[in-house]
């Protein structure tokens, strides 16, 4: 398929309505200048979702989804971009060349498609090995014996891929596939002599589905037996990088697990491709897996367009509470998502464990059996401390109180104060006392530091109803101010010309780069739209992004001494940020009992501050 054009999809765009789309979707009732309805994106009983019509953007107060008309499509149909296009074409009667459709035409013979085709190829030939052959037949035993019965089997599409090196090649001849998309499916090795032996033997394979449930890669595990131990073979290999396949993009199961992920709002993490089969097999059907390596920015933000909650259900052993403990540092750090955990007994995996204890004990603790993230790290920093210490002890109750400081409910941090003063013998008034300072200082560390300036930001408008957001994590400061000069300079892009000459740097680096991409475009077209601007963004994360600067609610336009105000706060919290790296090296050079460092650190600290005040002074 071609590239559609930027002129055809800006022209769709333009003559469309986002209002009757969304319309299609969503009973929509006008207030105001804007349209409102119950958002199709989460379960709500009161309206939080509002299209603007001015805009062309639709934004949930709510669950925080937002977007053009192109993204309302794409979410709700599960589409392509490329579909979305055509589907407003089609709604406009706007005719569409053939090229740029996703099915029938030229498009059949673009390379995606065809290493697509190679991929379903290869998953029914392992698939069938496995179920019909006599070489698949131990690796058939082997998976029934571990719990899978051949309905699993055929859902997930496994396979075998046997153990011979030009099994793949001679039937891709015979079906008349082009050898020269070989190299590019990565399902090759490319010998030195040109000729090509299969990357995959002696392998169970898991096929990696993309969203729209096409296979694009595989995971095989190595499949011992006694005529091939292969000692040194990986016990998982998968797919190389390819036209198809990003593994920071793609989580296992996704397509099978996106219906019920939405429908309860809760999605499931496992670390294994077998975890999340043996869940699906106890009615666990909203588990997803990454690709043996850590959750990228993008996993998470797909999970987030689904879901409100995510528990983490890794490996019992110790390896697994260590992923927990990064997972949820990592998961905090860069979603909103409200973080269960469920763990499991006696070191085992969610696959051992529905082994050891059955489908139906396993659904029940995935059900009743989640803890919240502070119950965990009661248990993970219990064991990092040497507890018969007395200073342990107390280092140990000041790493938990700070830890409650993050924790929402108030009947919770209650609960959990009387647990620690109990069992530490401490008085509780004392560790009142110092939560509520640790929680003075978090707040400080994010209070803006010109309180003169009150920053009007994201009061909902007056038809949005009253609801909390569903989870979201408080901004700080310098984000805020990150997010609102972007509103300014997208409403009035005349301000770029004086950011440059202020030479601005954003605080971190998504914002940075929606800055640059914004001269970017903003240089090639002469004008600034959103709308527009969405489309060329290519990167989902950054998109996000953009949909909820773009939905800010600030007053009509800024003015000098808010852009004034604005820099100021990037330059403090520069400073900010650089003083408090230092106060924790500082403490931790008393704990260690560097004098010299200690002082060092402190003069660096003092000076620090006096230039934070001096910010101050304009
Ligand atoms: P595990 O070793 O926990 O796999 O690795 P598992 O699911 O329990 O497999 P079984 O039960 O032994 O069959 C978890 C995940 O880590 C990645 C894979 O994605 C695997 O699903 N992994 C593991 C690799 O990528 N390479 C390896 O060599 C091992
Ligand atoms: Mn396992």
């Amino acid at each position: 398929m071609a590239r559609i054009p930027d002129a055809v999809i800006d022209e769709i765009r333009e003559k469309v309505n986002i209002v009757d789309i969304v319309g299609q979707y969503v009973q929509l009732k006008k207030a105001g200048k804007n349209y409102s309805g119950l958002c199709p994106f989460h379960n709500e009983k009161t309206p939080s979702f509002s299209v603007a019509e001015d805009k062309q953007f639709y934004h949930c107060f709510g669950c925080g989804r937002g977007g053009n008309v192109f993204s309302f499509l794409q979410e709700i149909d599960g589409i392509s971009f490329p579909e979305a296009v055509a589907k407003v074409a089609d709604f406009e009667q706007i005719p569409l060349a053939a090229e740029y459709r996703e099915v029938s035409g030229p498009a059949e013979n673009s390379e995606t498609r065809q290493l697509i085709a190679l991929h379903e190829k290869a998953q029914e030939l392992y698939h069938h090995m496995l179920m019909n052959t006599a070489i698949g037949e131990a690796a058939l035993a082997y998976l029934h014996e571990r719990g899978l019965d051949d309905e699993t089997i055929a859902e997930f599409g496994i396979g075998f891929a046997p153990n011979q090196r030009q099994f793949l090649e001679q039937v891709f001849q015979n079906e008349g596939f082009d050898s020269e998309l070989y190299e590019a499916s990565g399902l090759f090795l490319k010998r030195d002599d040109g000729s090509f032996a299969d990357r995959f033997y002696q392998r169970i394979m898991f096929p990696i589905r993309d969203p729209q449930g096409k296979t694009i890669a595989f995971s095989g595990r190595f499949f011992k037996t006694e005529a091939f131990p292969g000692e040194d073979q990986p016990k998982y290999l998968n797919s190389p990088e390819t036209l198809l396949f990003n593994k920071r993009m793609v989580l296992f199961n996704f397509d099978k697990a996106r219906g019920t992920i939405r429908k309860e709002s809760t999605v499931f993490l496992f670390e294994g491709f077998m975890d999340v089969i043996a869940a699906w097999r106890a009615g666990v059907k909203n588990g997803i897996a990454s690709m043996g390596t850590s959750l990228t920015q993008q996993q998470v933000n797909a999970m987030e367009r689904l879901a409100t909650t995510v528990v983490i259900c890794y490996d019992g052993d110790n390896a697994g509470i260590e992923a927990t403990q990064r997972g949820i540092a990592l998961l905090k750090e860069n979603s909103r998502l409200k973080i269960d955990i469920a763990r499991l007994p006696e070191g085992l995996d969610p696959d051992e464990y529905v082994q050891k204890y059955g489908g139906e004990a396993f659904a029940q603790l995935a059900e009743h059996g989640r803890e919240t993230v502070f119950s965990f790290q009661l248990d993970y920093y219990r064991s990092k401390f040497n507890l018969a210490n007395e200073n342990d002890q107390l280092l140990y109750v000041e790493t938990m109180l700070k830890e409650l400081t993050q924790v929402d409910s108030l009947i919770q941090q209650d609960h959990y104060l009387t647990q620690l003063a109990t069992e530490f013998h401490l008085q509780r008034e004392t560790l009142q006392q110092q939560l509520a300072t640790l929680k003075q200082q978090a707040r400080h560390l994010q209070k803006t530091p010109d309180r003169a300036y009150e920053v009007p930001y994201e009061a909902p408008p007056e038809h949005a109803p009253k609801v909390a957001p569903i989870t979201t994590r408080p901004l700080t400061q310098g984000e805020k101010a990150e997010q609102q000069l972007l509103y300014r300079l997208f409403n009035e892009p005349r301000l770029l010309y004086q950011l440059e000459q202020a030479q601005v740097h954003f605080l971190h680096e998504d914002y940075e780069e929606i800055y640059r991409l914004f001269k970017e475009y903003y240089e090639q077209k002469g004008e600034f739209e959103v709308a527009g601007f969405v489309d060329y963004l290519d990167n989902p994360e950054i998109q996000n992004k953009v949909i909820t600067i773009v939905t800010l609610n600030l007053p009509q336009e800024s003015t000098e001494k808010e852009i004034q105000v604005l820099l100021r706060v990037f330059e403090k919290t520069r400073l900010a940020d650089k003083i408090n790296e230092k106060v924790i090296l500082q403490q931790e050079a008393g704990r260690i009992k560097n004098t010299q460092l200690e002082l060092e650190l402190a003069i660096e600290i003092i000076n620090l501050r006096k230039q934070l005040k001096q910010t101050d002074i304009f």
